[in-house]
């Protein structure tokens, strides 16, 4: 975990005084609702013991003055006018505070110091951590009234307008509302979410494949796309019907024969997926991890065979994984295309299920892989020891 006493010091060391205020939103993983989130439907994901944290203070002028401790890179721009950047990262700080100015709050600009201990690239949400974290930092230093939907709302319309990545709602809600021991199964119409009590007895094993993700943003949309085509043609029988999330399984089933491939097939997982994702909750609130671990498996076999989000290495993994002592379930998380699988593991067996896994992989692809055994966290707020010395 990150010190937040060391970000103090080094806020003081760059800017020559203390921040007003440390900043932490977490990282997330998927346990189950796997691209079910564009589709108005329900997803269980968790916050993640790994975050990023922002030290922040006002400034009594218009500039946003932004280091970035990990990449040893400042940004620096103007309240009066906010452009994209060619650097990527710059675009995520410059996005969320241009959505806040344009959503009508007004803002004092600032000093900013993040850094993270979320993976990047890995499909952990390391942006949707930075987004919120820069959506809270701003929010608080200007006193806005802004509740936790908005400002992931806010974060989310960022990413998809400002840096231009089409992403759902589900890591930005995470990354506010994440509980820690508990996933959150969320509603992505309503947007509203319950917490869900997670087994004291069974540990979180996210395992990096370290593929490179170069197809996810491409395919990502052309899923979107046969997703949306999925509700255009299922629409013929059911004209009351706004996304996948309103087709039960009986309905797709008595038509799906006349939907073409691949739309079928991605119809098919989604309406799936959500049945899993429902019942997956009820699974832990009754303390099930079995039957949990099985949905997370039923959902990698759908992701594989239907949604067709799955790599060989992928599967690889997923599949020594169920093999494992001590393994309930295992399955590849986030968008696919490369990322990290997750697993739940039973606490005495992660040595040797991390241990053996990696093992298998390298033997097998010669690919080193990285496990990261997560507790699950709070969503955003101020990081618990930020009380130093203020000046
Ligand atoms: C990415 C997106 C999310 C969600 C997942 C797939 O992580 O950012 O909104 O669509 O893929 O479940």
């Amino acid at each position: 975990m990150l010190d937040a006493g060391l970000l103090r010091e080094r806020f003081q060391q760059r800017y020559g005084v203390y921040p007003s205020l440390i900043v932490r939103a977490p990282g997330r993983v998927n346990l189950l609702g796997e691209h079910t989130d564009y589709n108005d439907g329900f997803v269980l994901p968790v916050a993640i013991d790994r975050a990023t944290y922002i030290a922040a203070r006002s400034r009594d002028d218009q500039m946003v003055q932004v280091v970035s401790s990990d990449l040893n890179e400042e940004d620096s721009f103007s309240l009066d006018h906010i452009e994209r950047s060619g650097q990527p990262w710059h675009n995520y700080v410059r996005g969320v505070v241009l959505a806040l100015q344009v959503a009508g709050y007004s803002l004092m600009g600032a000093d900013l110091l993040i850094a993270s201990d979320v993976p990047r690239g890995s499909g952990l949400s390391s942006s949707a951590a930075l987004e919120i974290a820069v959506g809270y930092a701003f929010r608080e230093l200007n006193s806005l009234s802004i509740s936790g939907t908005e400002l992931a709302l806010l974060a989310q319309g960022a990413e998809n307008n400002f840096v231009g990545v089409q992403c759902g709602i589900m890591d930005q809600l995470i990354a506010v509302f994440g509980r820690g021991d508990h996933a959150l199964l969320i509603d992505c119409r309503d947007l509203s979410h319950r917490v869900v009590p997670l087994p004291s007895s069974v540990a979180i094993v996210v395992c990096d494949s370290r593929l490179p993700r170069t197809l996810a943003a491409s395919a990502y949309n052309q899923r979107r796309q046969e997703c949306n085509t999925a509700v255009q043609l299922l629409q013929q029988w059911y004209p009351g019907i706004r996304a996948l999330r309103d087709v039960s399984e009986d309905q797709f089933a008595a038509h799906c024969e006349r939907l073409p491939e691949p739309v079928r097939s991605r119809a098919r997982h989604v309406v799936r997926e959500n049945r899993r994702t429902l019942e997956g909750a009820e699974a832990l609130e009754r303390g099930d991890v079995v039957a949990f671990g099985q949905l997370m498996n039923a959902s990698h076999a759908s992701l594989r065979d239907d949604y067709q989000v799955s790599l060989p290495d992928i599967d690889l993994l997923v599949e020594r994984a169920q093999r494992l002592a001590g393994c309930y379930g295992s399955r590849l998380t986030g968008a696919g295309f490369g990322g990290c699988t997750v697993s739940l593991v039973e606490h005495s067996e992660v040595e040797t299920f991390s241990r053996d896994l990696l093992q298998a992989y390298h033997d097998a692809t010669g690919r080193t892989a990285t496990i990261y055994v997560c507790r699950a966290s709070d969503g955003v707020g101020r990081a618990v020891d930020d009380a130093g010395p203020q000046k």
